[in-house]
Formats: C-alpha cells, structure tokens, sequence
C-alpha cells in the first residue's frame, strides 16, 4: 500500500504541468489541527516568482493562523519520515529569481499571513523591532517611523519579507557601513526542519542562529526577527553625478567608502548606449547647473553613475550642506553631470516601488527576469568591467546594472552566507527583464549574455561569488561554498535532517526510500 501510494505520488508530483492536487498527501495531512487552513486547489500562485521561469505545483499551500501552524506542519512531515516525498518551502513575498520558493508536489508556507503577528518597536539605549518573518521591510518600516526610528541595513525595495531577505544578506547602500541586513539582527525565532520552534542569538543555539542568516531558508523558516535600529533620519539629499572613466568611478567609491565621516548611502550603476536615461533624470533630479548639464553629450560612451545620500533634518541643514560640498569636492566626475534631489527618507527608502507601480502599469513588472548577481573581488573589478561593458554587453536598455563596493569587516563569517575572500568586492547586479513573452529572443538573449559573463569569470580566474546563488548541481554548490561547505552540509544534518526544507534552492534532495 505505501509503496503503491509512494508510485502514486511520483506520478503525480513528476508531472509538474497537472495542477491537480494528490489525495494521497490530503489524506496525510487531515490530522493536523491547526489555527489557520491548508488549501489543496488554489495551489497556482505559490508556483510562480518574481523571476517568472519556473513554475513547480505544490501539492497544498498552507495559510497559517500562528506560528505553531508552522511548527506542526513541518513536524508532521518530519515524523512522515523518509518514506514521504513532501517538502515544505517558506514563501515571502514570492520575489525569488528561479523557483527558490518552490516545492514541487510540497507544502508552501504563505509566510505573509502572519504578517498580522505584532511588530514590536523596543524603544531603549538600543532600540529594536521584533518584526515576523512574513513581514514585508515596507511595513516594519512604517511602524518604526512611528516611534521615530528604523532599521539601518536595507535592499533597495522594500516589498520583500524579512525572512526572505535575511536567508540571502540584504544588500544595498548602507551595506559598506553597516554591513548587510544579517549583520544587524539580535535574535531569530525558527521552525527547524524537525518542526521545533527555537529561539536563537549568539549567546542562546549560537549555531542555528548564524547557520540561519544568509541560510537560504535550509536551516530552519524564520518566524520572528529582532532588528537593530536607529533614530530615523527625516529628510535625504540625494546625488548623482557621472564619470566616464571606470577607474576614477571606482577609485571615488572605494574612497568614500574608506572614509569615516562620509555619505549614508554609496551605489552607482553603469549606462551603456542608453537612451532617453538622462532626460527622465531631470524630472525628479536638478542639475547643479542646468545649461552646461543640458549640453552634455555622452557621445556613446559608457558612463558610471555614482549614486550617494546625506542624511538631514532642519536643524542641521546648513552644516550638511557643507559636508556634502567638502565630499563632493573631493571627486572626480564630470563636473557638467552633477544632479541633486531632496526627499524625505521614507520616499527615498521606498523608491523601488514608484518604479514598479510604472512598470505595472505598462504590463512590464510580470515579465522574465533573468538576473545575475555577482560578487567581484576588488583586484579583478577593472578586468571584469572592461569585457564585460566594453565586449559582452552592447546596452543595458535591458534593466540597471548596479555596481558598487562593499567591505568584508562588515560581514560576519558565522553565518551562511558566501562573499569573495578580499576586503573590498563589488555587488554587480545585471537586473534584466525580458519583456516581449512572445519572442523568446530577449529572454534567450539575457540568458546568453549571463553565461558568456560567467564563462568569463572562470576562463579569466576571477574568484567571484553569486549572490541570490543559483545552480543545479551539488558540486557547483560545493565550489560555490568552498571551504565552508562541510559546515553547511554538517549543520544542514543538524538541523533538517531529511532535507525537508526549501528544495527549490535545490542543494539537497530529500531521499526516499521505499518501504
Ligand atoms: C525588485 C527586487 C529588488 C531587489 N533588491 C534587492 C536588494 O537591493 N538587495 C538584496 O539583497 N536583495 C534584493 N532583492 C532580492 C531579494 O532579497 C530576494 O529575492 C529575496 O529572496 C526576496 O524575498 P522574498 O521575501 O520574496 O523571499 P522568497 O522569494 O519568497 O524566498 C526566498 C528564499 O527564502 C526562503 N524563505 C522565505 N521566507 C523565509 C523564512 N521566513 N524563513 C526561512 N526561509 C525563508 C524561501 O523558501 C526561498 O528559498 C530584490 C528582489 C527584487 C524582486
Ligand atoms: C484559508 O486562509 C486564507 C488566509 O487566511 C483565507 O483567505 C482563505 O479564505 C481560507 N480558506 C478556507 C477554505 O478557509
Ligand atoms: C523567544 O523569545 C521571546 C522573547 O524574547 C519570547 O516571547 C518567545 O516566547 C520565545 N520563543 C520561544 C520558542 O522560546
Ligand atoms: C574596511 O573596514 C575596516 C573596518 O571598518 C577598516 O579598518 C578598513 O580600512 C576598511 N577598508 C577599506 C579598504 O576601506
Ligand atoms: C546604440 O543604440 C542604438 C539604438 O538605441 C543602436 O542603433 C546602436 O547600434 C547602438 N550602438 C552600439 C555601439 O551598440
Ligand atoms: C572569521 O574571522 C575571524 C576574524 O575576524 C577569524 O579569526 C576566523 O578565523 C574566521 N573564521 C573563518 C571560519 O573564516
């Protein structure tokens, strides 16, 4: 009968385009009492992702009324034992790249309905928020602004969770003085793959705690998060300026990055034969001086844009403005390309999401995306800019590419996540769509273009680092970790023992044996 039932079930599940749900796997979970509901039809939407590639059915989708929900369901796959295929992946908000949140004929978790579980503001000498891992940044930040604080660390949109973000790093601006959204968490609340609900820190299963950060949701789901914040800043300057030449770019970044009274926020992005970028700058930016900036041709060279913020309020206005001059006096952009907004820090912190809402609204936002994110050691920057913008990619009218630097003293090595062995290495992110759905050319073209960079990066001996890491393979995982595989391989016996948990990162396969 089980081995019948375990046939069953492969044929099903192997089947990835029926969308039909398996009485087998209904049957199995009907003895679980819970607070909320587990949906075995409605399954569609827990099959996609932001990415908009892969698509794997679950079999249920479970809608959790409470933690325990989490912690019984994935304790009752976990006493199912390995005679049952049944997975169980954590989805955020559903804005992974290639199916990371997935479960092929598994259990997806919609962690956003817990989101209705309290966001706690500790206002002290070290202010915090206990925020739930279905939370999306957008809201947690809402609420601290209500007590006049915020978190430091963030991405650079905010309509992600906070399990989600903290299984990868979160990275963005602040990263080279804070160090990444996992360099700034107190303490985490996890369902192990055994289904047991444990607090963590670095004084209390120090072990889980970092396992858990930058985890890739392997260790454990994340329930609850206590976040390090600040006093909120209320308003930002926000600067642009151009160069041409990628050394200089470069050079000024490292050098801000390096000094101790410097910008809140350091980015930059690189425009090749882009067209109609600067004039959509300047409705939301102003040139320092609007002639000589109406005048600037790029003549079809590739620019670097540096992308920086000060934080200010009214009081201190006056004293930032200075400080702002005294930095920008010491780079060396072209001086007609200087370009100035002012915002409050709510507005700069959510601008990702005006951009989405345009996107939407063209049908632009649920295309394709066909991502790369990857991590450069500092000696190899100059190598990899000058085939890769000079050679591989004829225009980014595709999607940004962000390229800035970051320090390693700010990451902390306990954790899970994977950074180039160097002190400083740039974030390149090449954030493609592939709009036309019909002409697979674009996504096919995005795609190629992904391997010919990559391919690069191994014939030219470049040590990079994936972020947001995807491959199919475990010795391509293995490679991706290095030396600190066996860790993660041991500490993934530790805590989810039958590889129950996130399958769609597709590092460890659940086995099954038949009985
Ligand atoms: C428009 C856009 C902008 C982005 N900008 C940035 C950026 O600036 N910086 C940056 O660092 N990243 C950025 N990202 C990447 C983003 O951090 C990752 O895609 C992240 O995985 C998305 O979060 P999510 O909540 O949608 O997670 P999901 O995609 O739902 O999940 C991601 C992975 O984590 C697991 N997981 C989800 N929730 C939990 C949990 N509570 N506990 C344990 N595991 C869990 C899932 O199973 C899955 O394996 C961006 C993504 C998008 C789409
Ligand atoms: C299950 O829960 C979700 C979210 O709480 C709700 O929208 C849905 O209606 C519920 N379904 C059933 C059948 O109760
Ligand atoms: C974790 O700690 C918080 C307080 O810090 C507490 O409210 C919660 O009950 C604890 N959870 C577990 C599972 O011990
Ligand atoms: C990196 O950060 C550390 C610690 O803040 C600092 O001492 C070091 O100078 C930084 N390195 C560079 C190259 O900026
Ligand atoms: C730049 O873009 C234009 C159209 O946008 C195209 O005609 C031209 O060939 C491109 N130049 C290069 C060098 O790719
Ligand atoms: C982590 O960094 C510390 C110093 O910051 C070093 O002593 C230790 O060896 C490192 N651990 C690993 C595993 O690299």
């Amino acid at each position: 009968m089980h081995y019948f039932l375990e046939l069953f079930v492969v044929l099903v599940l192997g089947s990835v385009a029926m969308h039909v749900s398996d009485p087998g796997v209904a049957s199995s979970l009907e003895s679980l009492r819970i607070d909320g509901n587990l949906s075995f039809h409605d399954v569609s939407l827990a099959a996609r992702d932001f990415g908009n590639r892969y698509r794997l059915l679950p079999s249920a989708v479970l809608h959790p009324g409470s933690v325990s929900d989490v912690a019984a369901t994935v304790r009752h796959v976990f006493r199912m034992g390995s005679g049952s295929k049944l997975t169980v992946a954590a989805r955020g908000h559903g804005h992974s790249l290639q199916g990371q949140a997935q479960a092929d004929g598994g259990i997806v978790v919609r962690m956003e309905n817990l989101r209705g579980c309290e966001t706690k503001v500790h206002d002290g000498e070290q202010p915090y928020v206990d925020a739930s891992g279905g939370a999306l940044w957008i809201n947690v930040l809402l609420e601290c602004l209500k007590h006049g604080l915020a978190p430091k660390s963030w991405t650079d949109y905010l309509h992600l969770t906070i399990g989600g973000t903290l299984s990868n790093a979160g990275i963005s601006g602040q990263a080279f003085r804070h160090g990444p959204q996992i360099s700034n968490v107190h303490q985490l609340e996890i369902v192990t793959g055994k289904g047991e609900l444990l607090n963590c820190s670095a004084e209390e299963n120090a072990d889980l705690f970092y396992a858990a950060l930058g985890g890739l949701g392997q260790f454990g789901i994340i329930t609850r998060a206590r976040i390090a914040l600040e006093p909120a800043p209320k308003m930002v300057k926000w600067i642009r300026v151009l160069y041409s030449d990628f050394a200089s770019f470069t050079e000024d970044q490292e050098m801000l990055i390096s000094l101790k009274e410097t910008f809140d926020y350091i980015e930059g992005f690189v425009i090749i034969n882009r067209t109609g970028l600067l004039n959509n700058w300047r409705s939301s930016f102003n040139p320092q001086n609007p002639v000589q900036a109406s005048e600037f041709d790029s003549d079809g060279r590739i620019l670097f844009c540096l992308e920086m913020t000060k934080n200010f309020d009214q009081d201190n206005a006056e004293t930032v403005n200075q400080q702002v001059e005294a930095l920008l006096s010491k780079l060396r952009y072209i001086p007609s390309t200087l370009f100035q907004s002012e915002v409050s820090y709510l507005e700069f912190l959510d601008r990702v999401h005006v951009s989405e809402v345009k996107l939407r609204s063209k049908g632009l936002w649920e295309v394709p995306h066909p991502w790369l994110n990857l991590l450069i050691p500092r000696t190899r920057i100059r190598d990899f800019a000058a085939q890769v913008f000079g050679k591989i990619l004829p225009d980014s009218n595709n999607g940004p590419i962000l390229l800035y630097p970051l320090n390693k003293s700010k990451w902390d090595n306990r954790t899970s996540a994977v950074i180039p062995d160097e002190e400083i290495f740039y974030l390149v992110a090449f954030l493609s769509s592939a709009p036309s759905s019909s002409d697979h050319d674009s996504l096919d073209r995005a795609l190629k273009q992904n391997d010919r960079i990559l391919d690069f990066c191994k014939q030219a001996g470049i040590r990079m680092k994936q972020y947001l890491p995807y491959y199919t393979m475990q010795e391509e995982w293995r490679a991706h970790f290095g030396d600190r595989w066996e860790d993660f391989a041991r500490r993934k016996g530790v805590y989810d023992p039958l590889y129950i948990l996130a399958p769609g990162q597709r590092i460890f396969q659940k086995a099954v044996r038949s009985s």
